[in-house]
């Protein structure tokens, strides 16, 4: 199992370009499925994710193009509406196809996601949904079961905000016959060009980026081009590391505007920060103050940037209080950042974060995606060598990492 090997200390410089997002590219791709006609993606990311959710759907019948940044997918055999169990489990966004499946297919067969390491994460409001919407659902051995003539538009109301259940049953409204109403919908950026996408493939939405998306059914979608919006994330995520290092870096190909809360909290902790319409530089403080965050659905704080902000709060001036509320098992990278030295509490969802003067660099693992680049900036934070375990984390969502990180002056390398 690879591993990355951090000489850390070193404050980060330089420029950095950002790949287009994960969590746009995923939704999006299964997008496809709901027409006969080719629909290309550009500015898709190449990640181990990415790479499941094509063999995914080339497994349904799907025919993939891709070549770099530029996928066509091309749905017009579809003839396989089933996600096994085997790609689902290493992917829980598989659970995207279901909407899309029914929608066009009148059928869909889609392994349960099950729990994974940050928490049970079940898919409840996706099947509650797509009942409302007339689909006869069964669950057995393991697998949702979907069958439906058409579905037929709905009032539908989650009773908790979810970003992929928002955008199946989006798809899965601009197939169905009449109006759709999702009501407490996620408000995430990548909803947005979810919806964009549709739209561009002839579909009715109106409110997306609003708690209330409305969808006015349509026969069919056609073919489109569209290009995946930049990775949030990733961006705050390399904006904390040079935040952590004490660097200085611009990052190109993003946008400040899908990340206010983030970077007026970088602010906070000392940065200084300007924007440009598609940049980000960021330079940060002798040592950075130390800042409390509570996660909440967009706009607020996002999950996906916890651990990358307990890191940078380990090695603060100052207490930070940090607030779990989406998640109820996200802070295992704080065990792991401990062992770095850092002095962090943990009581239920709050973490208390007491920034100490300085890491030191130790072998830590990699327990998820997001908690692994949390480990990265404190890695390259911390003085002398630091092994980050079980990378393939990493490589589901952050393209190429090592390659960035050197291009911005970071002593990294990956060991077999
Ligand atoms: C998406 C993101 C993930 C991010 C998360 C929260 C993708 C591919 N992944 O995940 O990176 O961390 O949003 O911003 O976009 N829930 C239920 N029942 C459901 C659906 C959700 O109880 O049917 C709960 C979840 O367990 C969780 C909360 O709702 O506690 C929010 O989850 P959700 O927004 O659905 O996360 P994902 O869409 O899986």
């Amino acid at each position: 199992m690879d591993k990355l090997l951090i000489e850390g200390g070193l404050p980060l410089r330089g420029e950095a370009t950002v790949s287009g997002a994960k969590n746009a590219a995923l939704p999006m791709l299964t997008a496809a499925l709901l027409t006969a006609e080719p629909v290309t993606f550009t500015n898709v990311p190449e990640l181990n994710d990415i790479g499941t959710m094509l063999r995914l759907l080339a497994q349904m019948g799907v025919k993939v193009e891709r070549q770099g940044g530029t996928v066509t997918l091309d749905a017009s055999g579809l003839d396989q509406p089933v996600a096994p169990y085997e790609m689902v489990k290493t992917m829980r966004a598989s659970i995207l196809v279901l909407g899309p499946l029914v929608a066009r297919m009148g059928e869909a067969r889609v392994s349960l996601p099950g729990g994974c390491a940050i928490g049970a994460r079940p898919v409840d409001q996706h099947i509650k949904g797509l009942s409302a919407m007339g689909a006869q659902i069964s669950v057995e051995q393991g697998y949702v079961h979907a069958k439906c003539s058409r579905l037929s538009g709905a009032r539908l109301f989650t009773d908790m905000v979810t970003v992929t259940g928002t955008e199946n049953l989006m798809m899965a409204g601009c197939l169905a016959a009449g109006d759709t109403v999702i009501e407490n919908a996620a408000r995430e950026p990548e909803v947005v060009d979810l919806a964009n996408c549709l739209v561009a493939m002839g579909a009715q939405i109106s409110g997306a980026g609003t708690d209330v998306i409305r969808i006015r059914g349509v026969e069919r979608l056609h073919g489109a081009t569209h290009r995946i919006m930049p990775d949030r994330i990733e961006t705050g995520t390399y904006l904390c590391a040079a935040a952590a290092t004490g660097g200085d870096i611009r990052l190109t190909g993003t946008s400040a505007s899908y990340l206010d809360v983030v970077i007026d909290k970088l602010m906070d902790a000392g940065c200084d920060i300007a924007t440009e319409r598609d940049a980000i530089r960021l330079k940060a403080p002798g040592r950075l103050t130390a800042v409390s965050i509570r996660t909440a659905p967009y706009p607020a704080f996002p999950t996906d940037m916890q651990a990358q902000f307990m890191a940078i709060n380990a090695v603060a001036d100052g207490t930070a209080i940090i607030r779990e509320t989406i998640f109820e098992n996200r802070f295992m990278h704080a065990v792991e950042l401990i062992r770095l030295g850092a002095d962090i509490r943990i009581d239920g969802n709050t973490a208390v974060v007491q920034g100490v003067a300085k890491l030191d660099g130790a072998t830590v693992m990699a327990t998820d995606l997001r908690a692994s680049a949390g480990l990265v900036i404190a890695g390259l934070a911390a003085q002398g060598q630091t092994l980050v375990d079980r990378i393939y984390h990493l490589d589901r969502g952050y393209e190429g990492l090592e390659r960035k990180l050197i291009a911005l002056g970071a002593r990294v390398r990956r060991v077999k």
